[in-house]
């Protein structure tokens, strides 16, 4: 591959943002790079994921990637700044929380926001928040052990169950604080979105940032000229600082989800 777009997450997460992509723009190559050796990145220190995600960029980009894709609230909270002023002429795009999406549906209802312990604590949550919030009434979650159901293959296994049955219990239908909607601001929750929504119940609409981060990219290459001629087809690669076989596996899985 030559000239690929480079999609970065801690670890299989991210993937629910490349399906997005290879949908929108199937004549494109992708190298998708989780960086399952060190994740959890959103029990960290915003320093030590802002020098992965710098470093890890910097790597995509010597080997050539055309644009970079950090599919990772975490790490975009920590270090998309940074990356832009590094280089303001990398089409680089982030994704954040689909706040605004589930504030225009629920202008007044209550919504409720699960993302990592980093993504709620950063400051480019909380502006996020002062933007949209508006009449809604807001909850952020951590959600700390979440991701690593993901990152293990478990869907839906009863133990995941029983940690989203006590995670979720006060937000679920019935619950003491209901809500109308939740927004999934890590990548990794997509892929437990029916788990999540069968604990809530069915009235309660899920959110997520995939689709409309994969647009943004797609509007930033078109608008560089850098997107790929649309008569072949492109491909992905998986790679993982942590590349076990099964690892390898679950990432394909996961891309067809
Ligand atoms: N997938 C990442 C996100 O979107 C976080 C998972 C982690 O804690 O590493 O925030």
């Amino acid at each position: 591959m030559d000239s690929f777009i480079a999609v970065f997450d801690s670890g299989v997460g991210g993937i629910s943002v490349l399906r997005e992509m290879v949908r929108l723009m199937p004549y494109e190559d992708f190298l998708y790079f989780g960086d399952s050796k060190n994740a959890p990145y959103g029990t960290k220190d915003t320093q030590v994921v802002r020098k992965l995600t710098v470093a890890h960029t910097q790597d995509f980009l010597k080997r050539g990637a055309k644009a970079v894709a950090i599919a990772c609230n975490t790490a975009t909270s920590a270090a998309v700044r940074v990356l832009r002023q590094m280089y303001p002429e990398v089409p680089l795009v982030g994704i954040e929380p689909a706040l605004k999406p589930a504030v225009e549906k629920f202008p007044t209802g209550r919504i409720l926001v699960l993302a990592t312990p980093m993504t709620v604590r950063e400051e480019k949550f909380h502006k996020l928040l002062d933007r949209w919030q508006g009449d809604a009434d807001v909850i952020p979650l951590a959600a700390p052990g979440l991701m690593e159901f993901v990152e293990r293959g478990e869907l839906d296994s009863p133990k995941l169950m029983v940690f989203l049955s006590e995670l979720l219990a006060a937000y679920r239908v019935g619950g003491s604080h209901q809500v109308d909607a939740v927004v999934l601001g890590c990548t990794h929750y997509p892929f437990v979105s029916e788990a999540i929504g069968s604990i809530l119940g069915d009235e309660v609409e899920i959110f997520d940032g995939s689709f409309g981060t994969a647009k943004e990219l797609k509007r930033r290459l078109d608008e560089a000229g850098l997107s790929a001629p649309t008569d072949k087809k492109g491909q992905v690669i998986f790679e993982n600082s942590l590349p076990t076989e099964e690892r390898l596996a679950l990432c394909e899985k996961l891309l067809k989800a």
